[in-house]
Formats: C-alpha cells, structure tokens, sequence
C-alpha cells in the first residue's frame, strides 16, 4: 500500500469508530450532562398521574410521578414534567422531546418494536366506568350490546373497545377527561379503564359509577425509553427494584388515591 493509501485507511477507520462512538453515546450521559430528565406523561389517569389544585396551585400528582421522581433523584438530576396525549407520547420520545414516560403504558410487543421498556412496575385490570344511573342496566360485559362504548386514543383500551362485539360506536378520544365529559353528558355510555382509573373518576363524579365488571385482562405497565440506551434502562430498573423492595409503590399508590379522592 502507498503512504497515501493508508493515510485514507487510517482516516476512514478513524471516522467509522468516532461515528460508531457518537451513536453509542447512551443517553444516560447526556441526562447526567444536562443536570434534568425529561419526563413525558398524559396526566387524566388518576391515580398514576392526574392534575390537582395544591396551595391554589396546578400540580401534576400521582404514583407515576412519585416514580419518576425517584428515578431522577437517584441519577441525582432534577425531574421536568411534559403533560401530552398518549398517543404522541411514543413520536415525542423517538424525536427527542423526552427522555423517559412513566404514564401506565403497558409494555405491548408492538410498542416494543419503536422503544425500550423497563421491567414491569405495576398491572392493571380492565374494568368500566358508566352513569349511575345505568347501574341496574349494565352488569355484565355482554349488557354492553348496543351501546356507545369510549376509550383513550392509542391505547389497549381502544383495542378492548374494539372487540366488543355488537357495540353500536366507539369512540376514540385523545384525552380521558373528554371521554368523561361525554359520559356524563348521555353521549357515549361507557368507558373501558383500568379499575384504579374508573375508581377515582367515579369518586370525583357522583353520576358516575365504576362497576366490577372485568374484561379479564392483567396488562402490566412499565417505563419507555428511546431504543439503544441500555445504562439508562439499567438505571431505570435499579431505581424500580429499591422501590419495589422498599414497599414504596405501594405506598405511592395509596397517596395518590387518596389525594385523587380528596
Ligand atoms: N395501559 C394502557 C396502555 O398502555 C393505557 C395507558 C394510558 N395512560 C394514560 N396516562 N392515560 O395502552
């Protein structure tokens, strides 16, 4: 080889490694670097994370951020709250938006595809939330023959929806406190949600009822991060299993429903 040619060898070696550096670069570091973790969430899920007026003040609350929380205290970097629509969740942490979700998202193999999950922190069931008023008239899955049955945009709930055989509608909203005001207003009959959800929904609005009506699904729920970054992950599951270990979830659940109640 001329001296030329492997002057052009060493270069392109050299760019290949600095490239294959670059995009290796898990974003546990920059997290670190930048001092914050961005944290993307669609709060109208009480009690994972909902809006609450603290000391006359708006507040996004609940057990999703009491996780969140501790997993930016334990990076030791200070935690920032984005409040979005579900489905835009996913598009904001692949364009870099957000660093992580904590918002009850069920770690799905289709999901799986566009993102990194944590290890599962938590499972919920799939119940209903209905007027009280139709309390005698809805108390099986099959009473829901015909009627206007609701769920969130993007989520396993629109695909439960979607399976209801002889539903008159689904309607598919981006929002939970819109699919709420639908209820109450006569214009859809039904919400599939998850029973803690239902719960506290039902708690906030006196026409409203959850029944124990079960699609008889457990789907688990976990934290998103941007595919390739594996320390976060690592760091994200560390903080999961103290919690865990500590009986602290637990904990951050009955805080969250009791100031969902309040
Ligand atoms: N667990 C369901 C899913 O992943 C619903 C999550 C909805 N979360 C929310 N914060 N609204 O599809």
């Amino acid at each position: 080889m001329s001296k030329k040619k492997i002057f052009i060898f060493l270069l392109a070696v050299i760019m290949v490694f600095s490239i294959a550096g670059c995009s290796k670069q898990d974003k546990l570091v920059k997290i670190q670097e930048a001092g914050k973790i961005v944290l993307g969430t669609s709060a109208d899920y009480p009690p994972y994370e909902f809006h609450k007026e603290i000391d006359g003040k708006d507040q996004i609350v609940g057990f999703d951020i009491e996780i969140a929380k501790a997993i930016a205290e334990d990076l030791g970097v200070e935690l920032e709250i984005k409040d979005m629509k579900f489905e835009g969740l996913l598009a904001a942490l692949a364009g870099d938006k957000i660093d992580f979700i904590v918002s009850g998202m069920t770690p799905t193999p289709e999901r799986a595809k566009s993102v990194d999950f944590s290890k599962e922190y938590y499972v919920e069931e799939q119940k209903l939330l209905i007027r009280k008023a139709d309390a005698d008239k809805i108390k099986t899955i099959d009473d829901l023959e015909g009627l206007r049955i609701g769920a969130q945009k993007a989520t396993v709930q629109e695909e439960i929806a979607n399976g209801i055989e002889g539903a008159a509608d689904v309607k598919l909203l981006a929002k939970i406190t819109d699919l709420v005001l639908e209820l109450s207003n006569d214009k859809i009959d039904a919400i599939i949600l998850p029973k803690p959800v239902a719960i506290a929904y039902a708690e906030s609005n006196p026409n409203l009822f959850a029944p124990d009506i079960s699609f008889g699904r457990q789907d688990g729920v976990a934290v998103a991060v941007a595919k390739g970054n594996p320390k976060l992950v690592e760091a994200i599951n560390k903080t999961l299993d103290r919690l865990i270990q500590e009986g602290k979830i637990d904990e951050f659940i009955t805080e969250a429903t009791k100031l969902a109640e309040e």
